[in-house]
């Protein structure tokens, strides 16, 4: 634990568990509660779409989320080595190492598309400041993000500047300052989206967005939705990659495990339903699709901004606070990465950043060019489930949906069948009944939970 009272005392004025709630918060909050959460609730119905995501947060992501903490905090290293260290003590088998390797592999194939889509915001920013929103028809605004999609060479110049942030940040190994951050910006994008709230309340279509978000309507719901609820709810946590595994090998003894993985579900959870009460009174006050996809956040929120007082004030601040809640997600994606290719291949900090994030750099141009040339082109169409899916769809349906799962069902049957029961004791220090409820969780509901959503969209598929 040398190492780890040593990176305590770099984060000076911040209690240690703070430091954590930092760090673990602004790898959760990121694109995937603003721009993917509202734009997979529009295309899935709504209400029971958004009940099912919120159990699988409450039933399934919390817990895991504590057992990737637990398991990070009991090997006290990076998640390969807090595993193998786990199974040398106890003498389990080794192979549970490749739990952190699965973690590695979805960080590169989800940072090359991740940065596309921050690529989006970054464009954005512009386009907010030189007031190109205001007063514009839903049309018009339309029209801005499809120019922006048909062009890639634009596209890839944002990917290339979010990627390249994301990298100097990793390459310099400071996170500190840029933690310290997160408890400054992540208040005001949330103040931020309360203003458009706010807004969205004068459009006269709040409560059609309030009864679309929380009224269910079970035969809206299908097999695949309910796969897609599962994954987002994997994603938008930061779960199934070790990632919460790596941060919680900081966290010190004495903090309740439970409470601060209760405390970033509910900030994580909190932002994604503030930007789907946000959007969803301007897709209905101005007709808009709530299916319309991924573009959904970008041909809507602009709308806002061009309406609002001072909205291209508060449009620039918007994008420009996305990016920032994008980027402490991108490092954390990059992070684990480069840790493994310097631990395991003995190669230097810049070495690996840099050879790392130009592999994920130009993978992410296939998803690019998914956006505009081949956007035609469904390389696994024939597989009913993934008919008509782009090499972008495919990389977010993959990671979210398989990988992350996978990912948290081994985290969860490693800390409910392999890891001691008395390890685990120790770590949570909860009461008999509560560590009792958490334990049946990882033990039995996980794993049949994620085993039937597989099994039921295989055999649809
Ligand atoms: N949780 C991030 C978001 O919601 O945008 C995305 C993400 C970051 C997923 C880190 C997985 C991860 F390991
Ligand atoms: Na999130």
């Amino acid at each position: 634990t040398g190492a780890m009272e040593g990176s305590n005392a770099n984060r000076g004025l911040w209690s240690s568990r703070f430091a954590f709630i930092l760090a673990a918060t602004g790898s959760a909050v990121g694109l995937g509660n603003i721009w993917k959460f509202p734009y997979v609730t529009g295309e899935n119905g709504g209400g029971a779409f958004v009940l099912v995501y919120l159990l699988c947060i409450a039933a399934i992501g919390l817990p895991i989320m504590m057992a990737e903490v637990l398991i990070g905090r009991r090997g006290g290293r990076s998640p390969v080595n807090s595993l193998r260290q786990i199974t040398q003590q106890q003498t389990l088998n080794p192979s549970w190492r490749w739990v952190g390797a699965i973690g590695v592999i979805a960080g590169f194939l989800i940072l090359s598309f991740y940065s596309v889509i921050g690529g989006w915001a970054v464009s954005y920013v512009g386009t907010a400041a030189t007031g190109q929103f205001t007063g514009q028809s839903a049309d018009a605004i339309g029209t801005i993000f499809s120019d922006l999609l048909a062009d890639p060479l634009t596209l890839l110049m944002w990917h290339t500047l979010f990627m390249a942030l994301v990298m100097l940040v990793v390459a310099k190994g400071v996170r500190a300052g840029l933690e310290r951050a997160v408890s400054i910006l992540m208040p005001a994008l949330f103040l931020l989206l309360l203003a458009v709230v706010g807004y969205a309340m004068t459009t006269g279509e709040f409560g059609r967005a309030v009864s679309f978000l929380f009224q269910p309507d079970f035969s809206k719901l299908t097999t695949a939705g309910v796969l897609v609820a599962l994954g987002h709810a994997f994603f938008t946590l930061s779960l199934g990659m070790a990632v919460m595994m790596a941060y919680g090998s900081y966290l010190p003894k004495n903090v309740s495990i439970a409470k601060t993985s209760i405390a970033v579900c509910v900030i994580d959870t909190g932002v994604a339903l503030l930007a789907g009460l946000a959007i969803f009174p301007i897709v209905f006050a101005n007709g808009l699709e709530p299916g319309a996809g991924p573009g959904l956040i970008f041909q809507t929120l602009p709308l806002a901004f061009g309406q609002m007082p001072m909205g291209s004030l508060f449009g620039t601040l918007f994008f420009i606070l996305l990016i920032f809640a994008a980027w402490t997600s991108g490092i954390s994606l990059l992070e684990p990465i480069v840790e493994w290719l310097e631990e395991q291949k003995g190669m230097t900090r810049i070495t690996s950043t840099l050879g790392a994030g130009f592999v994920c750099w130009a993978l992410g141009i296939a998803s690019i060019l998914s956006l505009n040339l081949w956007s035609g082109f469904a390389p696994l169409g024939w597989i009913g489930m993934l008919e008509g899916k782009t090499i972008f769809d495919l990389l977010d349906f993959f990671t979210a949906n398989i990988m992350l799962p996978l990912g948290g069902l081994l985290v969860a049957v490693f800390a409910g069948w392999i890891m001691s029961r008395k390890a685990m004791e120790e770590e949570l220090a909860l009461s008999k009944p509560m560590f009792n409820l958490w334990l049946v969780t990882v033990r039995f509901i996980t794993p049949v939970a994620v085993g039937t959503v597989f099994v039921y969209n295989l055999v649809g598929a």
